[in-house]
Parts: structure tokens; sequence; C-alpha cells
């Protein structure tokens, strides 16, 4: 199904998603255009990975709307859902490699899930994806015998193989190195600008982050706190902004939970731990 050039790629609207009494998406609209690469951020636990998943169909939302390609995702069922699946790719924050596939088998993995592309083509594609990460060689071993940054690069390589439309990254570069980093980001901006590729990517990491983004969108409290061009974030008057992207221990940024979140904490009841419990008495017992 063709989406007219023109219209947003990703529609959000007014988007809330509670866990039990608790908010953790609070109202959020907006949209992502063709060929824009927008950075979702926001301090740890904001909510940028439930988002992603919300976009992406494999969470319902409370309420609200999520029209990817133009099609309503938060109403689709599993079938339906695995359609739109095919034309986007999806680096999860923790790489979510199987562990009992080799690299190249991961790799593989959508392209037999979703083509009728041969074995000869199949090696060939994945051989493509994995040098483009800078991983030829690696095909046979395992996820549990390669390093963390290598597996996020794998991540990417198979969120690539079916060359998407659309690329959701979620924390691409957490976990590599400056010189690794600059790799995958340039490899972003060389899919973005040359092939048309639209990418969401949430980052906490702000060299990389000023380095793709053509938009930004930053996350606090379950809403949006600022977006705008990577300039107008950088001279953006919010001191929300200034402390997160220059990485400030002292702003507006409470360092633990929101007044609602440790209020509710307070009235939950630590469940016994009975290990625990055991251990302690163990030597009176
Ligand atoms: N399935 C779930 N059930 C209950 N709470 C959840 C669930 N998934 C996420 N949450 C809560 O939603 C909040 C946001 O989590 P999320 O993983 O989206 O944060 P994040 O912004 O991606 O953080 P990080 O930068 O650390 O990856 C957290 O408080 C988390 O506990
Ligand atoms: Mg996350």
């Amino acid at each position: 199904m063709a989406t007219p050039v023109d219209s947003p790629v990703i529609e959000v609207t007014d988007l809330v998603r509670k866990f039990g009494d608790r908010t953790v998406i609070n109202d959020i609209s907006f949209n992502v255009r063709r060929g824009e690469t927008l950075v979702i951020m926001g301090g740890s636990g904001c909510g940028k990975s439930t988002l992603l998943r919300h976009i992406i169909g494999s969470m319902k939302p409370t309420s609200g709307s999520v029209k990817i390609f133009g099609q309503e995702i938060t109403t689709m069922n599993e079938r339906e859902i695995a359609s739109v699946r095919r034309r986007f790719g999806m680096l999860f924050q923790s790489g979510a490699l199987l562990a009992s596939l080799t690299v190249g088998e991961n790799v593989a993995l959508p392209l037999l899930q979703h083509t009728e592309n041969s074995a000869d083509e199949i090696e060939e594609i994945v051989e493509e994806k994995l040098q483009m990460v800078g991983l030829s060689g690696f095909e046979d071993l395992k996820p549990a015998e390669i390093s963390g940054g290598m597996k996020k690069r794998v991540g990417l390589a198979r969120a690539l193989a079916l060359d998407p439309e659309l690329l959701f990254s979620d924390e691409p570069t957490s976990g590599l190195d400056p010189i690794m980093t600059a790799v995958v980001d340039q490899l972003t901006l060389k899919l973005t600008h040359g092939e048309h590729l639209t990418a969401v990517v949430v980052t906490h990491d702000m060299t990389s982050a000023f380095r793709i983004a053509t938009r930004m969108i930053m996350l606090g409290h379950g809403s949006i706190v600022a977006q705008g061009t990577p300039d107008e974030i950088r001279n953006s008057l919010n001191p929300e902004v200034q402390q997160f992207i220059n990485g400030q221990a002292d702003g507006p940024i409470p360092l633990n939970l929101s007044q609602d979140e440790h209020e509710h904490h307070q009235h939950v009841k630590p469940r016994p731990f009975i290990g625990a419990r055991h251990r302690f008495h163990r030597k009176t017992a």
C-alpha cells in the first residue's frame, strides 16, 4: 500500500498509556515525515522505549491513535501488524538477538520470515548488512560469543535486512566506543540522505543525537517537553532542555522519580523476600 509522498509516515495523536494508575505516556502527539531522522531523547525511565513499542504496535495504548504509513496500528491484529512490520526495521534497546542462532542466522531471520529469497540470496544480503556495520566474518558466532556493542550492531544489521522504509532504533550507540558510534551514525546519515529512509532514533548520546537528527523531541513526565530542529533545541531557553543536553547534575530535572511515583511507591507494601529472610534467620532458627 503506497503512502502519498507528502503525508506523514507516522502520526501519533493524543496517545495515552497507563500502567495501573501510573501514566507513562501522557497525551503525546507528533508526526514524522518521510526522510526525517527524528531523535527522541529524555531521562531514563521517561517512557521512550514504551513510546516506540506503541508506535510499532507491540503494545496497545490506553487511548489515542498511531498511524504508520497511513494505517491505524493500534486496532490491528497480529497478522495485520506483521504486514506493516515488513516495511520497517526495529533495533531493540537490548539487541534482542536469539541466543540459539548464530549472528548470520539472526540477521537472516526477517528474510526467511518475509521473503521468498533463495538461501544464496539470503547469504549475500546477510554478508552485505554485516559488512555495513563492520562485522564481516562474524556470521558463525553465537550472541554469547560477541561483545555488547557487537550485539547492538548485529541488531542493526538485522533491522536493515529487509531494506526498510522506516527504521526504529532504541539506543543504537549505547555501549559502542566513539569510533563505532560515528560509524553507526554515518550509516544512519547515509541511509536517510541517500536512500530516503525515515528514522526514529531514541538516544541519550547527545553527540550522536546532534549528528544525525533533523528534528528532536525531548520527553519528560510522559509529555513532550520540547521539540524542534537541532538548532532550536540547542538554543532552547527551557532549563530542562539545557540541563539534559549539557548533562548537568543540577537543574530542574529531578534525580529521582516524580513526586507522584514516590508517593505511589510509599503506598505499595514491599513484597517479603523469602530467600533473604530465610538467610537472615538461618543461624538462630
Ligand atoms: N510492561 C510494563 N509494565 C509496567 N510498567 C512499565 C512497563 N513497561 C514500562 N513500564 C514503565 O514505564 C516507564 C518508562 O519505561 P521505558 O522503558 O519506556 O523508559 P525509557 O525512557 O526507555 O528508559 P531508558 O532510557 O532507561 O531506556 C518506567 O517507569 C517503566 O517502569
Ligand atoms: Mg529505553
